[in-house]
C-alpha cells in the first residue's frame, strides 16, 4: 500500500477530477464536498476517467463511450462498460487530499 498526495483541497474544485501517475493510475474526483478515488483507466477502452464527465449524482461519465460508473462504488452503471472500476480510500489530512493505493 502506498500513500500518494493529491493536491491541497483547495485546488481541486467541486466537480473537477485530477489523475495520479500511480501504479494503476487512479483519478481522484470532488463532489459538493465528498472526494473518491477510482482506477483512472475506464473498464472499457483506452479512456481516462479523469477526463469524463462528472456529475452531481455522484457518477462519471466516461469521455470515449460514454459509460457511467458510480463515484462511491466504481460499479458501471451503463453500457458498454459491464466491468466496476476498482476504488481507493481517500484522506484529507491539514487541508491535503491523499489516497492509498493497494
Ligand atoms: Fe469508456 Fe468505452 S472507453 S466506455
Amino acid at each position: 500500500m502506498t500513500k500518494f498526495h493529491v493536491c491541497a483541497a483547495a485546488d481541486l474544485p467541486s466537480g473537477e477530477a485530477k489523475r495520479i501517475e500511480s501504479e494503476p493510475a487512479v483519478s481522484v474526483f470532488h463532489v459538493g464536498g465528498e472526494y473518491f478515488a477510482l482506477a483512472d483507466l475506464c473498464t472499457h477502452g483506452d479512456a481516462s476517467m479523469a477526463d469524463g464527465y462528472i456529475e452531481d449524482d455522484c457518477t462519471v461519465e466516461c469521455p470515449l463511450h460514454a459509460a457511467r460508473f458510480c463515484l462511491r462504488t466504481g460499479k458501471a452503471l451503463s453500457q458498454p462498460a459491464y466491468i466496476d472500476l476498482a476504488t481507493y480510500p481517500v484522506s484529507i489530512e491539514d487541508g491535503e487530499i491523499y489516497v492509498t493505493v493497494e
